[in-house]
């Protein structure tokens, strides 16, 4: 069967250079790396793109602090969310770097062309600035936030410049109405009625250029037709999503005719992808983004990461549980117990432990070790031949449809980003593993196949739904845990990716046809299936620590 594969276009925020990653960045990477690859299993062509945001005032300034021009100092930086993203096995299809002509350009371009419609203009603005994040915020969010960062919690400042300003105001009724019937989705739900909730407050011109004063660095993008200002950072940020796939080749993930892209990031900068983006693209003549979806934030022991507090969970620490646990832990800890939805989570060892144990080691990796030492052990390592045996246990246990409701379910939850809930199928689907083999009791059946001639088929129909079952939960798991899932299907003989030796290959089929129950994907009876390394040994101890507690900065 072959099937037309539909574009699929995932992004995360692209980072500031000022200083290095830590688990947040990762956060947001690895939840659309989660998409991508559940994406990819699905059969979607997929493009997943992240990236680095370098013109930022705060590049410039910390550059200095460190002696460094900006372009070196967002060298040094750039080079190390590379690194990180290497290092958490993210299947990105590109990285893109403000910095970079390809995007400069363009970006200059859709700005001169919205200077040409009439969507900017010049003029004078005084407001509320919150420098540490390089916005300004309106009256009333200002207000509300008692005049401090809603982020950092400093002081905000009135600043008054002349500026070149974006029309938002001119598109209120039009965003109204696309976030209103969700052909733009904001995601989750709460977040939609807080951004409608705000919008309805008004919308007012936004600055989009920031006049360069005496002694500022060279740093950033010049205004098309007047070079003493640059184009604000955040504008020429959001257009990267788009400059990035401006091209001949890579149009089809940013077509013309309907909204395709997937912005993923937390909910601080919610607003500029939800509301000052989708009218950018709109009043450019181009597609909004189908979904923005902002998760919350991660904390640290009950409060949120800065700075200040020196509280951020820094990748050494991420790389020393992954060393001990192995990545695709970390992975699934962070994709399945991190702030997706509304409510901010805690990263601590405590629950790490319990959710290795119970997923992981007593999880998943029980269930394949125990059905596979059962096949070892009475079938000589080879798949048993099911022979159309009822496997029935009082009416349940229906395992194709058990099956197939869970890939559907999967497809449901994919489709609204509930991409913890979506690998947590996978560990579901183990658990009724379990809970079948509890009731059917192979081990004692195997002690009286002399007993019943039937007792051989019937022991072997239960391995065959055992192992069938198991092998579809591994791929459920697969976009959290490629490399522990592609390790099982090598001991298990099963062919799924185009090069098993390689977790991140292409998939032979889309999910539906590798699920199919009896289908060209499914176990075939003979197939081997070796006992292989435990997948994951229980967790104690004490909290893995870096290598190194300092960390270079
Ligand atoms: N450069 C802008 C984004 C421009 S996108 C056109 C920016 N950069 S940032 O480096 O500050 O990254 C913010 C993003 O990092 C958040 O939206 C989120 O994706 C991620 N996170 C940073 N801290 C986080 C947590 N504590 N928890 C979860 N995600 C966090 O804003």
């Amino acid at each position: 069967m072959t099937t037309e594969r539909s574009p699929y276009y995932v992004t995360t925020p692209i980072y500031y250079v000022n200083d290095r990653p830590h688990i947040g960045h990762c956060y947001t990477t690895l939840v659309a790396d989660v998409a991508a690859r559940l994406a990819r299993l699905i059969g979607r062509d997929v493009f997943f793109l992240t990236g680095t945001d370098e013109h930022a005032e705060k590049v410039s300034k910390t550059a200095a602090e460190r002696g460094h021009t900006p372009l070196e100092w967002a060298d040094i930086n750039a080079a190390r969310f590379k690194q990180a993203f290497e290092q958490m096995n993210f299947s990105n299809d590109d990285f893109v770097r403000t910095t970079e002509e390809r995007h400069k350009a363009k970006a200059a371009e859709y700005i001169q062309r919205l200077i040409d419609s009439g969507d900017i203009e010049l003029g004078d603005y005084s407001g509320w600035y919150d420098p540490s994040q390089e916005e300004y915020l309106t009256e009333n969010v200002a207000k509300e936030a008692n005049f401090l960062s809603p982020v950092t919690g400093k002081p905000l400042e009135q600043r008054t410049e002349q500026n070149y300003f974006f029309r938002l105001d001119k598109y209120e009724d039009w965003l109204k109405d696309q976030i209103e019937s969700d052909t733009v989705r904001v995601l989750p739900k709460a977040r939609k009625n807080e951004v409608m909730g705000r919008i309805k407050q008004g919308l007012q011109k936004v600055p989009v250029s920031r006049k360069i004063k005496e002694g500022d660095a060279d740093w950033g993008i010049a205004m098309p037709g007047d070079p003493e200002h640059r184009i604000y950072v955040w504008i020429e940020a959001l257009c990267n999503y788009l400059t990035t796939m401006d091209t001949p080749d890579r149009r089809q993930w940013w077509p013309k005719d309907r909204p395709l892209a997937v912005h993923l990031m937390a909910k601080d900068i919610l607003w500029f992808h939800a509301v000052i983006w989708p009218c950018m693209l709109h009043a450019l003549g181009e597609q909004s983004p189908k979904t923005v979806y902002a998760h919350a934030y991660f904390i640290s022991e009950g409060r949120k990461m800065s700075k200040s507090l020196g509280n951020f969970i820094e990748i050494d620490l991420l790389e020393a549980y992954a060393e001990r646990y192995s990545l695709d832990a970390v992975r699934w800890f962070l994709a399945t117990q991190g702030p997706m939805g509304a409510n901010d989570a805690d990263f601590a060892y405590s629950r790490f432990v319990e959710v290795f144990n119970s997923d992981l080691a007593n999880g998943i990796g029980n269930a394949t070790s125990r059905v596979g030492n059962m096949i070892a052990k009475y079938f000589g390592g080879s798949v048993p031949d099911p022979k159309g045996t009822d496997t029935l246990v009082d009416g349940e246990y229906d395992w194709p449809l058990i099956i197939k409701a869970t890939v559907d379910q999967a497809l449901e939850y994919f489709d609204d980003l509930a991409l913890d809930q979506a690998a947590k199928l996978g560990i579901d689907l183990a658990s009724k593993v379990d809970g079948y083999i509890n009731v059917t009791e192979p081990f004692r059946l195997a002690k009286k196949l002399d007993e019943d001639p039937g007792n051989t088929d019937k022991l072997a129909a239960i391995l065959y739904h055992c192992a069938e079952a198991l092998r579809v939960a591994t791929l459920l798991l697969s976009p959290a845990m490629p490399e522990k899932m592609a390790e099982l299907w090598r001991t298990w003989s099963c062919e799924i990716l185009t090069d098993p030796a390689d977790a991140n290959s292409g998939f032979v089929a889309p999910l539906a046809e590798l699920a199919a129950w009896g289908g060209p994907h499914a176990l075939k009876p003979g197939q081997q299936v070796t006992k292989g390394a435990v997948l994951f040994m229980r967790a104690d101890g004490k909290e893995p620590a870096p290598e190194s507690a300092a960390t270079a900065s």
